[in-house]
């Protein structure tokens, strides 16, 4: 037996919970970073109960915190949201888990004796009964405010009226659910049909995306290893929009392509399933990010070049050969895919968006100097945010004269759009479904001669 002793599980569900949703609250990074940073002192078969807490509170986060709030005599400080993490914790158990009321209860209290925060035991108890013995007179309060009727932040729910009146409700539907699970198939290695049939025996219930060939949702989400070969790259998770950029882009053999925004690495791979002797470049800025590509690429079996950098920095990356094809997975709101990543809910501010609109113009003015004339640039962002999207085209048509908006079957004309999507200038824009695929934008381009 080794000498070497690996650290033991140190922490419970709860107490590793109560971690990541203070980070979340105190904004130093995404939920998803959060939790795969403390899921190792966590015993593996608590993982999914941690999971569970975490992204039950940031999904229910509006509600939760307008229930805190009406219950606090003053807001808690900076320095004690994990008192505030406590507590949140603790009404998402008695509000949306099947633990037994005075087991949520005493567990909060107990929480904050570990936090050595002994002053807030009497405090936390307290709100919690309350919350116990009131709920309904404590909903019925607050029920008009808009965090708690559609469980999103004020400014979003405007904004998404605003943009979207026909379809609101709708939104508001998906993005407060649970998000379904939507498996890839590598083509290159298996048949859908085949694939299905793995599942069929192995009793895991799917049923076939309509858009593409390539996706299956399972009915009821498993963990990725529970996947046949999953390990050999035979599949992977991805939504079924995000799986249209593969088959819109249909690389071809010897092809020069870039994926501009790669990490973690999803569309990298298809790109590669869909033509695997292509010269494919993928570039990331963050190099941790980076590495989640090529664990991607790793499991599924193909080979890219992949460069930390930011796309638009050409003087620091291109070597002035251009490139056929380039997709812009641009960096962005994420407001098509909430229920991914509910943190969003916490954390997303109504300035991010008008930042995010001068980054994504940026890159696409500087990432557009490296398609070939008469080459394709398909940009295509998870937001649903017109300023990100069809009003980020305009401009850039606008300003652009040897950028040509042309339909998303151009390169393959065997691609079709069925899956129904919104009414918008350019591209096209899908709202996220329940049950079904995800908020995402497409709009191609194609590089004409520059007009004299
Ligand atoms: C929407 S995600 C891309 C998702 C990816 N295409 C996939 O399918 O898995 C955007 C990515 O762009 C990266 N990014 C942001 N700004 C960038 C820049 N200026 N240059 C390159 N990558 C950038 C982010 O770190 C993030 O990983």
């Amino acid at each position: 037996m080794s000498d070497v002793q690996q650290n033991p599980p140190s922490l419970s569900a709860r107490e590793a919970a109560v971690e990541v949703i203070t980070q979340v609250l105190l904004q130093q990074g995404s939920l998803s970073t959060q939790l795969s940073k403390i899921q190792g002192k966590v015993d593996f078969d608590h993982h999914a109960l941690l999971k569970e807490f975490c992204f039950g509170v940031c999904r229910h986060f509006p509600t939760l915190n307008s229930i805190a709030l009406s219950l606090l005599a003053k807001p808690f400080e900076e320095r004690d949201y994990d008192v505030y993490s406590t507590l949140l914790l603790g009404l998402y158990q008695l509000q949306h888990m099947s633990t037994p009321d005075h087991a949520a209860i005493n567990e909060s209290v107990e929480l904050c004796r570990t936090l050595k925060k002994d002053w807030a035991t009497k405090l936390i108890n307290a709100v919690l009964r309350r919350y116990q013995r009131d709920s309904e007179e404590i909903i019925s309060e607050i029920s008009s405010q808009p965090s708690v009727a559609f469980n999103l932040p004020k400014w979003l729910v405007k904004r998404i009226k605003k943009n979207w009146p026909d379809s609101f409700e709708s939104i508001v539907e998906a993005s407060n659910e649970r998000p379904p699970m939507c498996i890839r198939v590598n083509l290159d290695k298996v048949s859908r049909e085949t694939y299905k049939s793995w599942l069929d025996e192995e009793g895991i219930v799917s049923r076939e995306t309509l858009s593409i060939d390539s996706g299956l949702y399972i009915e009821n989400p498993v963990p990725v290893f529970v996947l046949p070969k999953f390990e050999s790259g035979f599949v992977s998770i991805q939504d079924e929009a995000a799986q249209l950029s593969a088959r819109i882009i249909n690389p071809q053999q010897g092809e020069r392509v870039l994926d501009a925004c790669a990490a973690p690495g999803g569309k990298t791979g298809h790109l590669l399933e869909a033509m695997p002797n292509q010269e494919l470049t993928a570039i990331e800025l963050e190099p941790w990010r980076l590495e989640r590509i090529e664990d991607n690429l790793t499991r599924l079996g193909y080979q890219a070049e992949l460069i930390v950098s930011d796309a638009g920095d050409l003087n620091n990356w291109w070597d002035k050969t251009a490139f056929n094809k380039v997709l812009l997975d641009a960096p962005c709101s994420a407001t098509g895919v909430i229920r991914r990543n509910p943190d969003i809910k916490i954390n997303r501010k109504p300035a991010d968006i008008s930042e995010l609109v001068e980054i994504q113009s940026t890159l696409l003015d500087n990432v557009w100097q490296v398609v070939e004339e008469g080459g394709y640039l398909l940009y295509a962002t998870c937001s649903i945010m017109p300023e990100e999207n069809s009003e980020q085209v305009d401009r850039f048509l606008a300003r652009t004269s040897n950028a040509l908006e042309v339909p998303l079957n151009t390169i393959n004309s065997g691609f079709a759009m069925n899956i129904s999507n919104a009414k918008t200038d350019h591209g096209i824009q899908l709202l996220p479904k329940r049950d079904g695929h995800d908020g995402f934008y497409y709009c191609l381009f194609q590089k004409t001669a520059v007009k004299n």
